[in-house]
């Protein structure tokens, strides 16, 4: 049995899925216009298909709690669908779910093993660092006599229940194997991969979705300014175009390429052309902010990456590099971003490096003349040290990566 803290749009739907799925759901809200309305068998906004599934499973499966206390007894899990939205300095205000907890909690005795799950969307580290200290503040052994988890929820509005029913995926953040299990048995009817990963992951992962969509957003409106600034450009012919590019739709280099971590992008085309864009924009008056920040991100990167590897490696030790192009399957060292890494390695005083690239090796020495020594097989740059750093996702590098198993990897490309 479940018990549904908040019934938005979010929780409504959540409610009613699982109740379609064929648990026993309770709903609870204190808004009293919004449950008079759902007893009503009426959807208190709009949402195809939802009044639906309401009349159907209303005094059923789904049951409106005006009473907690019995609806928290009965259940295994509460789940917090209750609104996070800014506070005056622009946080996630968590008053709502401080207050659900509130009255939750009241009703959960030591021995229960509750477990309390938050949907609602809550910025990385809230679980840890606010949920379970306020919930042991109330004299509650998190792990043992209640247990917390995030289960970020994807929906989008307009196809909430689409989305619900159908989902992607299922992202749990969780540090017990007990919620992992009733989890996994609440989520089994959903076909659909369920992913157990740390707190902090569950809701990083959530912000990882919504940024990255008003990235997107901002990136497609600064590009419109600047075309408006230029004058002449057809904006929408512009961007229908620009969508039938084969990587938006699939193989060989999708857009999910793109969308990934690493230590930035290099070549001929992406560091000048951003560059060349960001100085025309000026030359017509529009200050391109995202774009300088794109460049500036990919300075940074750098640095980071590098300050990661001098924590935990002296500087008299030796260092083997693999990977001297800016990608796979390309001898193209042209502002390739080990240059600026082998740099910045031997400014902060690492000169032992080694480096083994499967096409680039002549052509790098060649045109950088770094005092670096390089080798011409992945077998021998292995053994030069006992510390790695991968910059170049080859797959070479990724097939072998067994020679290397007892050595620390920095794999700046996060392909191992
Ligand atoms: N709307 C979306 O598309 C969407 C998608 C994914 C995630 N989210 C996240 O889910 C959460 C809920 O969003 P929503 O759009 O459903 O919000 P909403 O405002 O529609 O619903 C929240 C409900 O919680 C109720 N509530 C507040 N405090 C309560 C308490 N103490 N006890 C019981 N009920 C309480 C409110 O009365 C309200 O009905 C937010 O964190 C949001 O960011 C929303």
């Amino acid at each position: 049995m479940i018990t549904v803290i908040g019934l938005g749009f979010v929780g409504l739907t959540t409610a009613l899925g699982f109740s379609e799925k064929g648990n026993k759901v309770y709903g609870f809200d204190i808004d009293k216009e919004k449950m008079n309305s759902i007893s009503n068998k009426k959807i208190p906004f709009y949402e195809k298909g939802l009044q639906e599934v309401l009349k159907k499973n209303l005094g059923n499966n789904f049951v409106l709690s005006d009473n907690l206390e019995n609806a928290v007894k009965s259940s295994k899990v509460v789940i917090l669908c209750v609104g996070t939205p800014s506070d005056d300095k622009g946080r996630a205000d968590l008053k709502y779910i401080k207050s659900a907890l509130d009255s939750v909690l009241k009703n959960v005795g030591k021995e229960d093993k509750k477990i309390i799950i938050t949907k609602s969307t809550i910025p990385p580290s809230t679980t840890e660092k606010e949920i379970i200290p306020y919930i042991k503040q109330k004299g509650f052994a998190v792990g043992e006599e209640v247990y917390v988890a995030n289960n970020p929820e994807f929906l989008r509005e307009g196809h909430a229940w689409d989305d619900f029913i159908n989902p992607d995926r299922i992202v749990i953040g969780t540090n017990d194997e007990y919620t992992k299990i009733v989890m996994a048995d609440i989520y089994k009817n959903f076909n659909v991969p369920v992913h157990f990963v740390t707190l902090n992951t569950g809701e990083f992962i959530k912000y990882l979705s919504n940024t990255f969509l008003s990235t997107l957003i901002s990136y497609s409106n600064e590009m419109s300014m600047i075309a408006d600034s230029v004058g002449g450009i057809d904006i929408k012919s512009a961007f229908k175009i620009f969508h039938e590019d084969k990587r938006w739709y699939g193989n060989p280099a999708n857009m999910q390429t793109y969308a990934y971590p690493g230590c930035g992008f290099g070549g001929y085309c992406l560091p000048k052309d951003t560059q060349a864009l960001v100085q025309k924009a000026e030359e017509f008056g529009y200050d391109a902010k995202i774009l300088k920040s794109v460049l500036d991100v990919n300075k940074e990167i750098k640095p980071h990456w590098i300050d990661k590897i001098e924590k935990n490696v002296p500087k008299d030790k030796p260092l083997t590099i693999l990977g001297l192009s800016f990608k796979p399957d390309s001898d193209d060292v042209r502002q390739t971003p080990a240059l600026d890494i082998i740099k910045l390695l031997l400014e902060r005083g690492y000169k032992n490096l080694t480096a083994y690239d499967p096409m680039a090796n002549e052509l790098f020495d060649k045109i950088y003349k770094l005092p670096i020594k390089y080798v011409d097989n992945l077998k021998d740059a292995v053994n030069q040290s006992s510390d790695i750093i991968l910059i170049t996702g080859w797959k070479e590098f990724i097939d072998n990566k067994n020679l290397y198993a007892d050595k620390n990897i920095y794999d700046l490309r996060y392909v191992l």
